[in-house]
């Protein structure tokens, strides 16, 4: 009896908490900033976003308030793409450049374009291809806040190429890159680029998997126990001629390809689906994968880009964006080389040599890990950094060692 009265008042208390709290709301701000507020609110328990005090939360508010009206005012006309709400949406555009658009370092050196490109003899039959649909791209990552976007794109191009050669889809370390690639011009979270993080991967005989040397959206001394742990291999990379579409498409159809763009603007920031078409400027400061093409029903070409930003940013993480755009005929030429900068293609690709992962960590933590990492893949799980990571895997282990225990004896459920 005691146990059914204390089980009757827990409801009793939540039905009453609802009444409450519906007559409360109602007596708040009226009109659009009420229900603005409301979803302001559902989108910091979305996000687990929490503010330091009342002014901050405020001036967040303001912000999320003209990025969300920003946003419907663009979804009211028709676009080719359309914007959403998502984790960056209390940031303004400056805040987001400043945080997440810092990790691609323009070369010093100028880019030597290659005399013979590999692939100049390439002939491209399919309209449409999608590197995921071969089981060539690992589950969307998601960097954090740590500019480390060369160090992705460079690691998503290696593991595309290392599945076509060897058959083995296998997630890479890109800690090992922001920890031990330091010696040139990569600069782990502040910034880096992808050919030199190839060679590093050449030079230094392959690079390890993501379970063995994890991410932790932070700099960190190399491990190079782990360093020397090489579980793929690379033997060479090569620039695709610069801004030449033709030539990229010729790469993206033999393999995933590491590519700089523009996202400055505020529809990048909150781009949600459909085929982005800019606007844009010529800042190159943001590093990708092109992991396939395509073409819309009404016609409009595509680049398929993966980038790392979690699942919640763009489309499940991925953006389309306009392809074949020096093919318009009629614009001024400082516009197409506008344009095309959107796209704005530094490429490289990387060309893998054999080898494969035979030394990952046997024993009961790895494995536990190495479960944990297949079920945040499963639910598009991304932590915000490694310690909370470490804080949610000690959460999973127990969780999953209390299932196993409960399983393993006799029950009837
Ligand atoms: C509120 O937090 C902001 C940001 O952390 C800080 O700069 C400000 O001084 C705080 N204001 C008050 C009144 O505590
Ligand atoms: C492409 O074909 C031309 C003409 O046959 C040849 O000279 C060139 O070496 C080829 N390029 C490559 C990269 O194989």
């Amino acid at each position: 009896m005691a146990l059914i009265m204390r089980k009757l008042s827990l409801l009793a208390f939540l039905l009453f908490g609802a009444l409450a709290a519906a007559t409360s709301a109602s007596r708040i701000l009226p009109g659009g900033t009420s229900s603005m507020v409301k979803r302001h609110k559902e989108w910091m328990a979305q996000y687990g976003k929490v503010y330091r005090n009342a002014t901050e939360k405020e001036q967040r508010f303001e912000i999320f308030k003209s990025n969300m009206e920003h946003i419907e005012s663009f979804n009211a006309r028709k676009h080719e793409y359309w914007l959403g709400p998502n984790q960056f949406t209390d940031l303004t555009n400056e805040e987001f450049n400043a945080i997440y658009l810092s990790g691609y370092k323009r070369s010093t050196s100028s880019r030597a374009t290659p005399r013979n490109f590999w692939y100049e003899n390439v002939s491209v039959a399919a309209t449409n291809l999608d590197w995921r649909s071969k089981g060539a791209v690992t589950p969307i990552k998601d960097q954090g806040q740590c500019g480390a976007c060369w160090a992705f794109s460079s690691v998503a191009a290696t593991e595309g190429i290392n599945q076509i050669k060897n058959g083995k889809l296998i997630s890479l370390s890109e800690q090992e890159l922001i920890d031990c690639d330091v010696n040139g011009q990569n600069q782990g979270c502040n910034g880096g680029l992808m050919d030199d993080a190839f060679k590093f991967i050449i030079d230094n005989g392959g690079i390890n998997t993501e379970i063995n040397y994890p991410y932790k959206a932070a700099d960190g001394s190399c491990n190079s126990n782990k360093e020397s742990n090489s579980a793929v291999k690379i033997s060479g990379f090569e620039d695709v001629p610069s801004n030449s579409e033709a030539s990229l498409l010729k790469a993206v159809s033999i393999q995933p390809v590491s590519v700089a763009l523009d996202g400055g603007d505020p529809n990048f920031q909150h781009y949600a689906g459909g085929i982005f078409t800019g606007p844009c400027d010529t800042e190159l400061d943001h590093a990708v994968t092109a992991i396939g093409y395509g073409i819309n029903t009404d016609g409009t070409k595509y680049w398929l880009l993966k980038n790392s930003w979690g699942t919640s940013w763009g489309d499940h993480g991925y953006i389309k964006m306009q392809r074949d755009i020096d093919a318009v005929e009629g614009l001024s030429m400082a516009l197409i080389m506008r344009k095309l900068s959107l796209l704005a293609f530094l490429l490289f690709g990387a060309l893998a040599a054999a080898t494969s992962a035979s030394r990952i960590l046997p024993g009961g933590t790895s494995s536990m890990v190495k479960r944990h990492e297949e079920w945040m893949a499963q639910y598009g799980k991304g932590y915000r950094n490694a310690a909370k990571k470490a804080q949610r895997f000690e959460i999973f282990k127990s969780n999953m060692e209390h299932i196993e225990s409960f399983n393993a004896r006799k029950r009837e459920y």
